[in-house]
């Protein structure tokens, strides 16, 4: 599967039943990666934001299991906001592409599925070397 540029939402199946609905993710078929690891954020106060960040080569799914908030992703030229607030809605951020979650509801769950394990030289936290790195 391709990994377009930009952020994108993807509409993951949603299986309505009696008993509540169901939705789901599989490699490839619904992500374009295999997963090499999955972590979640909550406890966040109601308001609160989180990250301000990017990766050099990670890419992220974000999904809001539970609840809702914001997240504004910038390419370097242009930022977009997405709201998420629906399980079955799914945000792919691409590499190279700062990422701020902020507006979180009291209780919200934030899943976020990546395709690299945990390496903090994959950051990007200065905001003046982002710029330079994406304004090629
Ligand atoms: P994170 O929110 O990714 O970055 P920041 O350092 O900008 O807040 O991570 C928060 C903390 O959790 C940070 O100390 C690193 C740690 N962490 C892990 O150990 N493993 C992980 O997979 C992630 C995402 C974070």
């Amino acid at each position: 599967m391709y990994i377009p540029p930009g952020p994108s939402l993807i509409n993951l199946p949603k299986i309505p039943d009696d008993r509540g609905n169901l939705s789901f993710l599989e490699n490839k078929s619904h992500i374009p990666f295999d997963i090499k690891r999955v972590y979640w954020i909550y406890d966040v106060p109601g308001g609160e934001a989180w990250g301000g960040h990017a990766y050099h080569h990670s890419c992220e799914i974000i999904i809001a299991l539970a609840g809702s908030f914001d997240i504004v992703v910038h390419s370097g030229k242009r930022s977009q906001l997405f709201s998420l607030n629906r399980s079955y809605f799914a945000l792919l951020v691409p590499p190279l592409h700062w990422k701020t979650m902020q507006n979180f509801s009291t209780n919200s769950l934030a899943l976020v599925v990546s395709d690299s394990h945990y390496d903090p030289n994959q950051y990007i936290r200065d905001w003046a070397q982002f710029k330079e790195l994406t304004n090629v």
